[in-house]
């Protein structure tokens, strides 16, 4: 174990996670979406050490973080599509899978071995400030032990890579609260992760229909495993009569006696911003043999991305 610095989004301390950045260490970022756990992407010891921290299959390829589009350029080729996602979206929760320059200067591992790379620019000020502080490109999965719960504080991140890494950034807690939307741009336009982008808004920027994953729950991301995002405690979804012995979790006005609500009032930009925190203090609430019921959430804007999530953590574990 190693002892993790806690940092605060002040000068003195962002300057002092670009320098543990400079010096090939791990820093738990926050952005928009999740936090994210970065490293130097250009360091193969770095970018192995994050895989090693998260317990993550060396087979999931990390997306790379950047502070601007010239240097998004210079990693990958942007054909028009990328360009009109990335003028519309960019900085904010939009992920690009382009084809990788070969002189890009990232590690291989980065991308696992394929010949493209997952690009972003985060809008959080926070990350923005560290990704400038550092200048260079920053390698960042959600910064939780894989197959776990998404971090949305620096809390929930202490609690599954505290003394794994070098240091934690506290920027409050993430405003959007699920993790970015990725788009595959290497052939047909397609949706390969629903994000904190809803569908609907990228086809209307793109002026065209995106490929989408027939049934959603198939792996489309390499790493998009069917469980994830798993509690302790099993998961039952589109439940309106829960059983007695299960935490009910509602959504909108018409869960009467609900343990825990997503949103009271229906709204798919609070759920979606509550639902990673939700889904923790449900697991604590059910306890380790327990049982959590979640009501239907509409499959619609942020709700695809939700259901998404909540698929996954209702999945058959392995
Ligand atoms: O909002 C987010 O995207 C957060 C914050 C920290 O930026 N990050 C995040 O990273 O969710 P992670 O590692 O939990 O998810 C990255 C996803 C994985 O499903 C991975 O398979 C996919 O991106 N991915 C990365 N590179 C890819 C590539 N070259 N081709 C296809 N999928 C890729
Ligand atoms: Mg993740």
């Amino acid at each position: 174990m190693m002892n993790t610095e806690a940092l605060f989004a002040t000068p003195a301390g962002i300057a002092r996670a670009a320098a543990i950045l400079r010096g090939g260490g791990l820093v738990a970022m926050p952005t928009e979406t999740v936090y994210g756990l970065a490293g130097d992407a250009r360091l193969d010891a770095t970018v192995a050490r994050i895989f090693a921290a998260k317990g993550r299959p060396g087979f999931n390829p990390l997306i790379v973080h950047l502070e601007n589009l010239a240097q998004a350029r210079e990693l990958a080729v942007f054909d028009a599509r990328a360009e009109a996602l990335a003028q519309a979206f960019w900085p904010g929760p939009l992920t690009l899978v382009l084809p990788r320059r070969a002189d890009a200067g990232l590690s291989p591992l980065v991308s696992a071995g394929l010949a493209s790379v997952a690009l972003r620019l985060p809008a959080h000020p926070v990350a923005r400030a560290l990704l400038a502080a550092f200048g260079g490109p920053l390698a960042a999965p959600s910064a939780n032990p894989s197959g776990r719960v998404s971090p949305t504080t620096s809390a929930h991140v202490r609690d599954g890579l505290g003394g794994r890494i070098d240091a934690i950034l506290d920027g409050g807690a993430c405003e959007v609260g699920v993790e970015s939307s990725i788009v595959g741009l290497t052939g047909p336009a397609t949706l390969l992760r629903p994000g904190g982008i809803p569908l609907e808004a990228l086809e209307a920027a793109l002026g065209s229909r995106l490929v989408t994953a027939a049934d959603p729950a198939k792996i489309t991301a390499p790493g998009q495993l069917a469980s994830h995002y798993a509690p302790s405690a099993a998961v039952r979804l589109n439940v309106t009569s829960p059983l007695p012995d299960e935490v009910w979790v509602g959504f909108g006005p018409a869960c009467p006696g609900a343990a825990l609500t997503l949103s009271p009032n229906g709204d798919l930009v609070e759920a979606a911003a509550a639902l990673f925190h939700i889904l923790r203090r449900a697991d604590a609430l059910a306890g380790p043999n327990g049982a959590i019921a979640f009501a239907p959430v509409p499959e619609t804007g942020l709700g695809r991305a939700i259901n998404d999530r909540l698929r996954r953590a209702a999945a058959p574990r392995t």
